[in-house]
């Protein structure tokens, strides 16, 4: 079977075609701006473009950045509050006709990596980790998810722990490498204390660079990098239309 999926970011929204068998994209994948403000509506009516860009009629799975609980977004951390209470599967089925599954996008990435990549058959607490805009998590004992674990809101050093050590801040307080490293190495140790995990997974899209920071991590926990990399999300959101 073949699944459309769509990765929502704050800054991008991105989709192709998925074979479902082999975790490969069927087709070049396709990278819209995300619309600002990124509203309900108009994040909608971007993805119906690109349903139609891809003349796309079966089913639709989407990664979106927010605690997503039956198809209903909770929080809206990177994107415009007014998410918050929003049908996300519901808006996106209407405005393309298709059926819709929302997964968090990092569950996704997760997801992604655990069926496809770096995770593949492990077993044990693998905890992935995206780094970009925020920080985003996801869970997995014996290759099951635990949903909507956004370990990036555990309290760090008194802010948000995405607050002080995404990418985002890496560039915005223009960090060197070996400053962001640590401040980066404290979230993974605090979530190796909560979890003793046999595994992490580093992906989101600062992990294409970490040749210039995975030698400066200071972690007990075996470090693996994704390798679905930009496709993870597009990946694990079409695999959310098999959950259960
Ligand atoms: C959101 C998470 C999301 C992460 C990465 C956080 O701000 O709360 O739901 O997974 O960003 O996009």
């Amino acid at each position: 079977m073949n699944v459309l999926g769509i990765d929502v970011g704050g800054s991008g929204i991105k989709a192709a075609p998925v074979d479902m068998l082999t975790g490969s994209l069927l087709a070049d994948r396709v990278r819209v701006l995300t619309p600002q403000p990124a509203t309900p509506g108009a994040v909608a009516e971007e993805i119906s473009g690109l349903q139609q860009l891809f003349e796309w009629e079966g089913a639709i799975g989407c990664g979106f950045p927010a605690v997503i609980r039956n198809g209903v977004a909770r929080t809206a951390a990177n994107i415009d509050p007014s998410w918050v209470g929003a049908d996300v599967a519901g808006l996106i089925s209407r405005a393309t006709g298709c059926p819709v599954s929302v997964i968090n996008d990092a569950d996704a990435a997760g997801l992604a990596e655990m069926t496809f990549g770096a995770g593949q058959g492990e077993k044990g607490t693998v905890v992935l980790i995206t780094i970009g805009t925020g920080l985003g998590s996801a869970i997995f004992r014996d290759g099951k998810l635990l949903p909507n674990t956004e370990l990036g809101h555990l309290w760090l050093k008194g802010e948000v722990a995405e607050k002080y050590a995404s990418d985002a801040t890496r560039k915005r307080e223009d960090l060197s490498w070996e400053r962001w490293a640590k401040r980066f190495s404290w979230h993974l140790q605090q979530v190796e204390r909560l979890f003793s995990p046999d595994l992490f997974i580093l992906g989101g899209g600062t992990s294409k660079k970490h040749e210039k920071f995975l030698h400066l991590l200071e972690v007990d926990t075996p470090i693996r990098m994704a390798r679905l990399f930009n496709d993870a999300g597009i990946v694990g959101a079409a695999l959310a239309t098999s959950l259960p």
